[in-house]
């Protein structure tokens, strides 16, 4: 007797796309994470997840997001587990498909008997993650689906952007380098949709552009945005501007990497974007990995006041610490 699908609590909290996020939930998440944050730099003992666990199950590379995932977790006094390349060290590697692999972890057959209580999942393909959670017996993180979507990452980032812009309304956002393979922007986009009065630059080079789909999502929403071919036209209008690299890992066509390679100069962060920028007061910001070859953030701006990846990555561990605490408190 087949046991697909199996239905999934109506009420479990699963994170699989931005849109599972809304504003006021956004702000009760926000509180928490400052408060993990104070409590982190005052080295206070929290322990609100004692007796959990968590499975980091990445089929994928990572460091950040598998890192910052697992501090949170023990952060709270909880535990984990992982497998840190799960094609080739978990069972996948001999053919078993995705929905065996959560079924066992999250203990549908006896919940008792569970692997572990909250799964982070990154996965190659689009739609993993909502598959995952269609079987699951725990909540879903979805922590990158091929070029799908990276909701947690996006909510690191608008906890980012909103620490140094000071809000997150009438914003002229940018977004810069690789739009089409990059899965964080679509999830930054939706999630910064939901505030009122934000515009969008989608500055990249051919082949490498910004998804239909969400022109589309924007147009619908009456969210005004434009596409440039070049940084230096429009950084005096940007607030806060998010640099990408790009996704040579996930790019089949090589003459979309050489065109990139060709006209980087429009798309780096260099000391003459960094000057033009001043009036402004643009801030930097990078989801990182920053490819080292390509240095879309050149090395001579990277220490300078406005360029803040290195801030952005640790506000990782209070934010996943405010998600991982929400969602298992439930
Ligand atoms: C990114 C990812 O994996 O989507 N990294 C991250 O999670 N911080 C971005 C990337 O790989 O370029």
């Amino acid at each position: 007797m087949s046991i697909f699908p199996i239905k999934f609590k109506a009420d479990m909290r699963h994170i699989l796309k931005a849109d599972d996020f809304n504003p006021k939930l956004i702000e009760e998440l926000f509180k928490k994470a400052l408060f993990f944050e104070k409590s982190l730099e005052k080295k206070k003992d929290l322990k609100s997840l004692v007796g959990a666990i968590m499975c980091s199950l990445f089929y994928e590379e990572s460091t950040r997001t598998r890192f910052s995932f697992e501090a949170a977790m023990h952060r709270l006094g909880g535990q984990v587990i992982s497998t840190e390349n799960a094609s080739m060290f978990s069972s996948a590697a001999k053919g078993e498909n995705l929905e065996h692999t959560i079924q066992v972890i999250s203990g549908v057959a006896s919940p008792a008997m569970r692997y572990a209580d909250i799964i982070v999942l990154r996965h190659p393909e689009i739609g993993a993650a909502q598959r995952a959670a269609r079987v699951s017996g725990v909540p879903i993180i979805n922590a990158g689906d091929g070029a799908g979507e990276h909701p947690s990452q996006a909510l690191l980032d608008i906890y980012t952007i909103q620490k140094f812009c000071k809000r997150l309304e009438n914003l002229s956002i940018g977004f810069v380098g690789d739009l089409a393979f990059g899965r964080i922007v679509r999830s930054l986009v939706k999630l910064l949709s939901q505030y009122k009065n934000n515009r969008f630059y989608f500055i990249a080079p051919e082949g490498l552009k910004i998804g239909q789909d969400i022109k589309e999502y924007l147009v619908k929403k009456g969210i005004s945005f434009q596409e440039n071919g070049n940084l230096e036209d429009v950084i005096g209008d940007i607030d806060f501007c998010y640099v990408t690299r790009v996704q040579k890992n996930h790019i089949q066509d090589q003459k979309f990497i050489e065109e990139y390679q060709n006209s980087k100069d429009k798309f780096v962060i260099s000391k003459e974007i960094y000057e033009l920028s001043e009036a402004r007061g643009t801030f930097f910001g990078h989801p990182m990995p920053i490819d080292s070859r390509e240095q879309e953030i050149s090395p001579e701006v990277e220490n300078l006041p406005r360029v803040i990846f290195l801030k952005q990555a640790g506000f990782g561990v209070p934010v996943r610490m405010a998600l991982l605490e929400w969602i298992y408190k439930k």
